[in-house]
């Protein structure tokens, strides 16, 4: 079954532009393609933008674009859509205009998130160029990375009815931990490319639509700088440097000006469909990945409880 072969884009509508400029470019470390009063774009690599982010009211996201391989595909993908009872729309000449892409077919998920299935997303005329990196963000097959979404009540069959039956998501993994007794982080991580997953759904308590966008660097040092950038900005941290073992990202959170997150990642293990089992995980982290506030706590304690910091203040 042809699907949908990689996230392409993806459309925050938020409050503060100025806010998300600044986060984007001067601590994440991607390139300011153009902006107005309405959004401006953000690039990543050789597309023209990889985030759209626009002047509104949501602070989430709004949009995800995925590209489908070609126009036969894509008309298999909505015969599809259509068959399955689900809403879709041509999005039109404008609209592919603005997206940069040949074509743009417009679909609902069943938690309400609006999907664009699109074909030629064309490279930029200019290339990538990022003031911070030392290596790149890694995109390519990949696409632009991987989020996280919140299945809000939606029965766990009923999404992969959509986006495994119908988009032709294959499943990665699953991952559940009771972090608390009675408070069970279940969590299902989709592929759709080599990259382990470009979509995961949780079915947490929380106020958006997404948890977080992960960007991946091709150099270790990119993670350590960009938390170094985030620090010294006191942007807001959601956990600390840490591991998760089923894709292997060595990774940060840091919160963006409009409340989800972004994860600063390393390392993501690639997936070969030929060999890849599904297993299910019973933790979230190898290490780290602390909520910031926990860590700012020990740390608190442990400067307060060590002498010999006590003596050197004397
Ligand atoms: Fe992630």
């Amino acid at each position: 079954m042809s699907g949908v072969k990689e996230l392409a884009y993806v459309v925050y509508e938020v409050t503060d532009l100025a806010a998300w400029e600044h986060f984007g470019t001067a601590l994440l470390g991607m390139q300011l393609a153009d902006k107005d009063a309405d959004g401006l774009s953000l690039r990543m690599d050789a597309k023209p933008y990889r985030w759209r982010v626009e002047r509104g009211t949501a602070d989430d996201l709004v949009v995800s674009g995925y590209e489908v391989a070609g126009a036969a595909e894509l008309d298999e993908l909505v015969a599809r859509l259509t068959a399955a009872g689900a809403e879709v729309a041509e999005g039109g000449a404008a609209l592919a205009a603005a997206r940069r892409v040949d074509r743009v077919v417009t679909t609902v998920d069943p938690m309400g998130n609006r999907i664009e299935l699109v074909t030629g997303f064309a490279d930029a005329e200019t290339p990538f160029a990022s003031d911070l990196l030392l290596g790149e963000f890694v995109t390519g097959a990949g696409g632009a990375g991987h989020q996280v979404l919140l299945s809000k009540g939606v029965s766990r069959e009923a999404y992969l009815a959509f986006y495994e039956g119908v988009l032709g998501f294959r499943i990665s993994d699953i991952i559940v931990e009771e972090l608390a007794p009675g408070i069970v982080a279940d969590l299902i991580f989709l592929h759709c490319n080599p990259r382990h997953h470009s979509v995961a759904f949780g079915d947490m308590p929380h106020p958006k639509k997404t948890h977080h966008f992960m960007v991946e660097v091709t150099d270790m040092r990119d993670v350590g700088m960009a938390w170094d950038r985030c620090l010294k900005a006191g942007q807001p941290f959601e956990m600390t440097l840490g591991m998760h073992p089923n894709d292997n990202m060595f990774s940060f959170y840091v919160t963006t000006p409009s409340g989800f997150a972004v994860e600063y990642g390393w390392g993501g293990l690639l997936i070969d469909d030929a060999t890849w089992e599904v297993k299910t995980l019973d933790r979230l982290n190898n290490w780290g990945h602390h909520p910031m506030q926990a860590e700012l706590g020990w740390l608190q304690a442990a400067i307060a409880n060590d002498p010999a910091r006590e003596d050197a203040h004397r």
